[in-house]
């Protein structure tokens, strides 16, 4: 269950006149976002997917040391943020899952290498385009360390590719090979695959897909509230709050605060406006960034997390550990909405893998409606392109 509150902290800094009229222009916008062409993500998930994906992932957890993901961007934020969410801090006992494909570092690929070369590895490389120079450069690093050890014919014991059901390097090999592989939709762009080949094999090793993916269409009944986000920020960002600080109370939430950077930021950054995403984790980071936020430049909203349950107990002097947690969360919120901070609040009563499907769910749904409400286009990222571009020009096809 997820609650909401942009209204106790929020609503007080909008233009009442502007946020009514927004407020009831809604279903036109659900209509717009429904006539946009890149909007697959909304459609149910062919069950078959789901079941191919939980049957190789028993295959993997059975038969492998780890599963190797090799992927960036939207082939990669969401389902490794699941995993940093729900592993444990110490002592985890999860499926090793390793995301690689993130970084040109050598010294990281070296140790990668020199760790991997031990293990009974898969390899899972996920790359909608098949062109992204980091999937491409470490898939082929880890590759040629496979084929130090494996023919041809059991090289397809240890490659998924997961890309364009037709366009793309990734999908002439897999033909070509004979490699298992997954159909990334042509409708749904990076960013917005969270529940997609893209990330549901990697989930599928260490998570129950059905209740994910339950999770995530139930996220549909948060529209409203979906809605009512999309117009707050866009009209604080009148206001001149262009940038968001994401603010988790829970360590584990600091790697969903990136995937929600990936989101907002390339959904609205476009044509000259947009809000700049950036995140923090408290309390770690009221005693550094915290003097700013409260008295610095007033450029900034805050959207914080709460998690009301915590399934840990910890004791202090009579009053349970999270208690605390979420009293210290209320107190910052007042303290910063002193210093002219406009606080909204987002409030999961447990962290379940249900509950943050859903969640992401109901951001994907505010995104959309946000850059359309900034009327850019919610869908693509052609700036992303323009290093691409120059990376092209100055080494050639990598
Ligand atoms: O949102 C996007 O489309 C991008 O961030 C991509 O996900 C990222 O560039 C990776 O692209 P690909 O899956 O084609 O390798």
């Amino acid at each position: 269950m997820i609650k909401f509150d942009f209204d106790t902290y929020g609503k007080l800094y909008l233009d009442k006149e502007k946020y009514n009229s927004l407020m009831e222009q809604k279903e036109e916008y659900i209509k717009k976002l429904q006539e946009c062409d890149m909007t697959g993500w909304m459609r149910e998930i062919d069950s078959a997917v789901v079941e191919k994906a939980k049957n190789l992932a028993g295959v993997i957890r059975n038969n492998y040391d780890c599963l190797v993901v090799v992927g960036i961007g939207g082939s990669f934020l969401g389902s490794y943020a699941f995993h940093q969410m729900f592993k444990r801090y110490f002592q985890d006992d999860s499926f090793e899952v390793i995301y690689a494909g993130v970084t040109l570092s050598p010294e990281y690929l070296d140790e990668l290498t020199t760790y991997l070369s031990k293990k009974n590895f898969c390899l899972n490389v996920i790359s909608k385009s098949g062109t992204t120079m980091e999937t491409r450069i470490t898939y082929q690093v880890l590759k040629n360390l496979l084929k130090r050890q494996y023919d041809e014919e059991e090289l397809k014991n240890h490659i998924i590719l997961t890309t364009d059901k037709e366009k793309g390097a990734l999908r002439a090999e897999a033909n070509e090979k004979g490699y298992v592989s997954f159909e990334i939709p042509e409708d749904i762009g990076g960013r917005y695959s969270f529940l997609t080949p893209a990330h549901i094999l990697p989930l599928a090793v260490n998570y129950d897909l059905d209740a994910i993916v339950d999770g995530y269409y139930d996220g549909k009944r948060y529209i409203d509230a979906a809605y009512q986000y999309a117009v707050t920020r866009r009209l604080l960002f009148d206001q001149g709050k262009v940038v968001e600080n994401f603010c988790v109370y829970e360590e584990k939430l600091s790697s969903f605060t990136e995937w929600l950077k990936q989101l907002f930021g390339e959904t609205e950054g476009k044509n000259g406006v947009g809000i700049y995403p950036t995140s923090s984790v408290h309390t770690r980071d009221l005693h550094s960034l915290g003097q700013f936020v409260q008295e610095g430049n007033k450029i900034l909203f805050e959207t914080f997390l709460k998690i009301e349950k915590s399934s840990h107990f910890i004791d202090y002097k009579g009053k349970e550990l999270q208690e605390i947690n979420n009293s210290v969360e209320d107190s910052v919120m007042r303290a910063h909405n002193s210093g002219k901070v406009p606080c909204l609040e987002i409030i999961l009563d447990e962290l379940t893998t249900e509950n943050v499907a859903s969640l992401i769910y109901f951001f994907q749904l505010s995104a959309a409606f946000s850059g359309l409400l900034f009327g850019v286009d919610p869908f693509n990222q052609p700036g992303v392109e323009v290093y691409k571009k120059e990376v092209r020009e100055s080494l050639g096809e990598l």
